[in-house]
């Protein structure tokens, strides 16, 4: 079945329509002098070329932001800086925690929100995502906000409906104004370090569910510009098909986002495409 092209599509630049964002979120992995190699290194692999058509945010732990924020700037490399999470409050007695404006001092961009590793091992609630996300919105950035189901909600069936309550609840009260400039994740948690990815059909059926449904919440205009990301086991060999899909508008990449070659090529996944 032929796909309809996206504006952004992989050979045009982006004119006009959603860019594609994709993100490497390196979770509780590289210290700040791998970080540093590796941001180099990914620059390296990247050129003007790929910037125009794709947007790159990078997610390093809390304590390499700071050095990535400075290679960053001194080079002049445009790659966004993301973060892995935030707590809701801006300060306060909260021991071992890190704020959404300590990040938007380091010039953070992108702050991941309800990534299903903080839902499952840190039982964070659709109102703790939420909230996190108002913070992230409060100072100026923009969340991530994932959603996902499991093996065995899939199985039964539920995976509509799961994705819809996490949806409803993290974005529940934004304006459609925000939302329309919100990142959605869809992440299935069954996809997640198991090289297991969801077909390019079910991964875009699930993209264009989250995409109807904020239309029916919030607009047809905030859906047209909501961003929606896969994520589970990206590489770069399923890239191309997956970025092909019309309502998937980028890549939250993991484990193949630690290696700099790796996620290069996912970035430029346009130039693999069969
Ligand atoms: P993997 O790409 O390692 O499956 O991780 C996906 C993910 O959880 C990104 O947030």
């Amino acid at each position: 079945m032929p796909l309809r092209r996206k504006a952004s599509g992989r050979d045009g630049g982006p004119a006009g329509g959603r860019r594609p964002l994709i993100s490497g979120n390196w979770k509780m992995n590289h210290n700040h002098f791998e970080a540093i190699q590796t941001i180099q290194k990914l620059a390296y692999a990247l050129n003007s070329d790929d910037y125009r058509h794709v947007e790159v945010s990078v997610h390093p732990p809390f304590t390499d932001l700071r050095s990535v924020q400075t290679v960053l700037q001194a080079d002049d490399i445009p790659i966004a800086l993301g973060a892995q999470d935030c707590h809701p409050e801006d300060a306060g007695a909260f021991t071992g925690e890190v704020s959404a404006a300590m990040l938007a001092k380091l010039d953070v961009s992108y702050v991941i929100v309800g990534h299903s590793e903080r839902r499952a091992l840190f039982g964070e609630s659709d109102e703790v995502v939420n909230a996190k996300a108002r913070a992230v919105l409060r100072y100026g950035m923009v969340p991530i906000v994932c959603v996902g189901e499991t093996i065995e909600q899939r199985r039964a069936g539920q995976a509509q409906d799961v994705v819809s309550g996490q949806l409803a609840g993290s974005l529940d009260g934004l304006d459609a104004g925000v939302v329309s400039k919100l990142v959605v994740a869809y992440e299935p948690v069954w996809a997640i370090g198991t090289g297991e990815t969801a077909t390019p059909a079910d991964a875009q059926d699930m993209c264009a569910h989250v995409r109807a449904q904020v239309a029916d919440g919030w607009g047809r205009a905030a859906a047209a510009d909501l961003r929606v990301q896969y994520g589970g086991s990206v590489k770069p060999s399923n890239a191309p098909d997956l970025m092909e899909q019309p309502d998937i508008d980028g890549a939250l990449v993991g484990g193949a986002s630690l290696d700099a070659t790796e996620f290069a090529r996912i970035v430029n996944h346009r130039l693999y495409a069969a």
